[in-house]
């Protein structure tokens, strides 16, 4: 009864550790420019996030595979992929995702 008790009060105290965790971290709505050699590439994390995926882990279970990071591997294979597929569109071109400026200086 006593380990009972106490399996119990584990449980129920790591759920509101995990919960007020989870409200800590929710903040999606950034937008993070990515830095590069054929131009920068901005992507609002909070268009995405509301209205461009249907759900958070469509990304981010990928992201994981890719090792937590958005590197050129993911990009130009994940974040297009999905720019390729969803009938809304999103930018498959060069240009469309990278900076046109900084990619082509005069
Ligand atoms: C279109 C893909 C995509 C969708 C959809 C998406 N995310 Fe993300 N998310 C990312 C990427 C990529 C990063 C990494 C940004 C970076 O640091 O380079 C990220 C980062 C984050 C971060 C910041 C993590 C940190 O280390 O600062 C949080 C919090 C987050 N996402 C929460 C969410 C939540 C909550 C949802 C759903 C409401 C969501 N994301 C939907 C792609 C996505
Ligand atoms: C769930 C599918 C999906 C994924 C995954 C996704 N995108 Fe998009 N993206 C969209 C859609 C839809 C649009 C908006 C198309 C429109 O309205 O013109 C968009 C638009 C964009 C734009 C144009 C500016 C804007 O915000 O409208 C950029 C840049 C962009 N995405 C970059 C990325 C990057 C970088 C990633 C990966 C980290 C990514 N996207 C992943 C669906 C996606
Ligand atoms: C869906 C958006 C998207 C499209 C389309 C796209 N890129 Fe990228 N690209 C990115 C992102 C995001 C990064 C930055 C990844 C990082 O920070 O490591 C990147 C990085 C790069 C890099 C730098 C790689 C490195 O190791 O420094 C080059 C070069 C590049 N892209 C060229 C291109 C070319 C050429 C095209 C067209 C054939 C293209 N990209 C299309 C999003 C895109």
């Amino acid at each position: 009864m006593k380990l009972m008790r106490s399996l119990l009060i584990l449980l129920l105290f790591s759920f509101f550790l995990s919960n007020s965790f989870a409200e800590s971290t929710l903040n999606y709505k950034f937008t993070k420019t990515y830095q590069n050699s054929a131009g920068a590439v901005t992507f609002s994390h909070e268009r995405h996030a509301l209205v461009y995926a249907k759900d958070c882990a469509h990304c981010h279970s990928a992201l994981k595979i890719f090792g937590g990071e958005v590197n050129d591997l993911f990009a130009h294979n994940f974040c297009k992929q999905c720019h390729l597929d969803t009938s809304t569109g999103g930018p498959t071109d060069c240009v469309g995702c990278h900076n046109k400026k900084e990619a082509f200086p005069q």
